[in-house]
């Protein structure tokens, strides 16, 4: 018969245990968290927003060497408030999408950001072409720093996302 402090102790470590699946990062993978932290997509596929930023210069080892750190850190349990995508009042669909998948965390308001987009209104001369590189835009050059979109943006945002990247391509 176990003794009661005995048994409140392995209690305590089963809550603990649960608490570590539970919250923050404690059921995500090494991959997930990677994706996360560079390209700022979360495993249920949801997008980051502001003040959080994605950290796509950092190397996947880098990112991973903070997963393995963050998995040393002793769990807690803590609701977290997540902070929304930045409504645009008035916004026509093309730059709500923009604003909604955090485009302008690499790219800023005006498509320039860290890394300039404005070129791909006239790399690409179709809008399949256009949404076809966003989709996957690994594909054009493999370890890119830009997140392929396929399967996080709804299939109706392609288009009016497209032409906002035609727009932003405008003012260069
Ligand atoms: C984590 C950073 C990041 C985010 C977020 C991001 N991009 Fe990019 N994007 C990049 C980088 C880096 C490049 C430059 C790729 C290269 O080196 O060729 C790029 C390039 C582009 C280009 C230009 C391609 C060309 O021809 O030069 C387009 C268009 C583009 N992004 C669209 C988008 C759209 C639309 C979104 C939102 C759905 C988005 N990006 C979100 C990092 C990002």
């Amino acid at each position: 018969m176990l003794s009661m402090p005995l048994r409140r102790l392995r209690q305590a470590r089963r809550d603990g245990a649960r608490a570590v699946r539970r919250t923050g990062i404690g059921k995500w993978s090494e991959p997930e968290f990677v994706r996360l932290v560079r390209f700022g997509v979360r495993p249920d596929a949801s997008v980051i927003a502001y003040p959080m930023v994605p950290y796509p210069e950092l190397s996947d080892d880098e990112a991973r060497a903070i997963y393995a750190y963050l998995r040393t850190v002793p769990p807690i349990r803590n609701a977290v408030q997540r902070p929304v995508a930045t409504a645009i009042a008035g916004a026509d669909a093309g730059r709500a999408a923009y604003y909604k998948y955090g485009c302008n965390g690499c790219h800023g308001d005006s498509g320039v950001g860290v890394y300039d987009l404005r070129k791909g209104a006239t790399d690409f001369a179709t809008d399949e072409e256009l949404i076809a590189y966003i989709r996957h835009p690994e594909i054009r050059k493999p370890g890119v720093k830009m997140p392929t979109w396929d399967g996080v943006i709804a299939e109706a945002d392609y288009a009016p996302l497209a032409s906002h990247v035609r727009a932003l391509g405008a003012h260069r």
